[in-house]
């Protein structure tokens, strides 16, 4: 479903991204891993269209994602980031449909409902009401979650959705997650929570210095590493834990 083929992206004299192929198939989950500043943000932003790239190809389902069509890209791959980016003055339920009501032209009333059925899925009903800064940081994500499955996704890319979080935290964020991944969503989740990637995902890309290093079964590249530069990847990452 998501197709990157050879891209390349640079951000003036620094070219971040050299040469970055994969294919994530729909109802796939595929983890990003990799060294901080190997790229994997801007490989999510290139993909939704938040970045311009500068070489090769990505497809959405054979459809190329360029500037002629990047709000319809847009709305089909959301984009869940490390800061919950939900709008202070609007109660949770207001930020859930600003999206249904204001891009997608749904009535208010049905947005609501269709809001309210996501804040049960995500454990957060009883907070409809409430404003962000009133919810823990888990809370806030899982809104977060709730507000990118209101505009009804083909596929949604995760930056690092836990690393904001206090440790107590991290585990209701991931079973959320792992839910979305068992009804069949298709994701794509650049993440250190080694063991939730171990579980969760189909596939594993290691990126470093703007290459994909090693890609595969998730199990095979996170357990059984091919490349030297990824067993120390994850030994590092191990040893953190
Ligand atoms: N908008 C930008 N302008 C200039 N440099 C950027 C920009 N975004 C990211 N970079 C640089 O690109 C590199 C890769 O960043 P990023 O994609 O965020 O890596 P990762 O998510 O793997 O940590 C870093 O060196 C970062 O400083
Ligand atoms: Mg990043």
């Amino acid at each position: 479903m998501i197709t990157l083929e050879k891209v390349a992206k640079s951000f003036g004299d620094l070219q971040v991204l050299k040469d970055i192929s994969f294919t994530v198939a729909r109802g796939e989950v595929a983890c990003l891993i990799g060294p901080s500043g190997s790229g994997k943000s801007t490989a999510l932003r290139c993909i939704n269209g938040l970045e311009v790239y500068d070489g090769g190809v990505i497809q959405v389902d054979g459809q190329r994602v360029g500037a002629e069509n990047l709000p319809s890209i847009r709305r089909r791959i959301a984009m869940v980031f490390q800061r919950f980016n939900l709008f202070p003055h609007r109660t949770v339920i207001e930020n859930i449909i600003e999206g249904p009501v204001f891009s997608l032209g749904k009535p208010v009333a049905e947005a609501r409902e269709m809001g309210m059925d996501l804040l049960e899925k995500v454990e957060m009903a009883d907070k409809a009401t409430s404003y962000p800064a009133e919810l823990s940081g888990g809370q806030q994500q899982r809104v977060g979650i709730a507000r990118a499955l209101a505009m009804q996704p083909e596929a949604i890319l995760f930056d690092e959705p836990t690393s904001a979080l206090d440790p107590e935290r991290v585990g209701e964020v991931l079973n959320v997650m792992r839910e979305l991944a068992s009804d069949g969503m298709t994701m794509i989740v650049v993440t250190h929570e080694m063991r939730f990637a171990r579980d969760v995902a189909d596939k594993a890309i290691f990126m470093a210095d703007g290459y994909v290093v090693e890609s595969g079964p998730a199990v095979e590249v996170l357990t059984r590493p091919q490349q030297e530069r990824t067993r120390q990847f994850l030994d590092r990452i191990l040893a953190l834990d």
